[in-house]
């Protein structure tokens, strides 16, 4: 399945507890990009400066990412923030058709404007194991440091303020027109994505047609 929605609806969060309950590879074109930026790769140096403004890095070089990434995994497969352009979209059905595993579902996280900013206010990440908090919603329990393997946490370079308005803009100008695009197909399964994080699982599984 695929996962859409805006900068900080739970993308990531709901990703990793899929990946546990349903025994899914979760793939992150954010994770994947910023280990490239890490590693200093040709595609991470292209990546990182328009990453740190919030714009999209060029659909053939994140096709190229996801597609190495699939083929390696060879399994199920839930794809966070992936895809986020129509030629995106289109590139993914080659590559599905090429494994032949195509998408079941897309799942669109809906929260609103006021609650992403809220949620990305405060989140923490592990840079080693991934894991995410949020100051309030969900922090550790030692403060700053990660419950599963005791690493700092830090803050995202895009989740500073002006970055965080522009990556919205560009969900709302480039991704959100795929809503259609899949409605059409009719695998788009739209989940209100407010509220606990336990409560966006159990609307998430129902609508892919999953037991809690
Ligand atoms: P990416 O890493 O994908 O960022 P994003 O889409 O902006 O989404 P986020 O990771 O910010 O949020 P999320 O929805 O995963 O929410 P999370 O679960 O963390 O992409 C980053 C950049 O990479 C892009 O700007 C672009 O430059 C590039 N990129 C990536 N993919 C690309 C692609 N396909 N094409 C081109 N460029 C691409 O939750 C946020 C916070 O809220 C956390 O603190 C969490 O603990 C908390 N939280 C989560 N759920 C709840 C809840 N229900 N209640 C309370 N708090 C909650």
């Amino acid at each position: 399945m695929a996962l859409l929605g805006p900068p900080g609806c739970g993308k990531g969060t709901q990703g990793a507890v899929l990946k546990l309950k349903l025994q899914l590879a979760h793939i992150s074109t954010g994770d994947l990009l910023r280990e490239a930026v890490d590693h200093g790769t040709r595609v991470g140096l292209e990546a990182g400066k328009l990453m740190a403004e919030g714009k999209l890095v060029p659909d053939d070089l994140v096709l190229d990412l996801v597609r190495k990434r699939v083929e390696k995994e060879g399994a199920g497969y839930v794809l966070d923030g992936f895809p986020r352009t129509l030629a995106q979209a289109t590139g993914l059905d080659l590559i599905t058709d090429d494994i032949g595993q195509g998408l079941d579902h897309v799942v669109s996280l809906s929260v609103p404007r006021e609650e992403v900013a809220r949620r990305l206010g405060g989140r923490k990440c592990c840079p080693d194991c991934g894991r995410l908090y949020h100051q309030t919603f969900s922090p550790p329990r030692e403060p700053e440091r990660c419950d599963d393997c005791g690493s700092g946490l830090v803050i995202r370079d895009d989740d500073r303020e002006e970055t965080v308005l522009e990556r919205i803009r560009v969900y709302e100008c480039q991704s959100a027109p795929l809503l259609g695009f899949y409605e059409e197909k009719g695998l788009l399964r739209d989940v209100d994505g407010s509220g606990a994080p336990e409560e966006v699982t159990a609307r998430l599984l129902s609508a892919v047609g999953h037991e809690r």
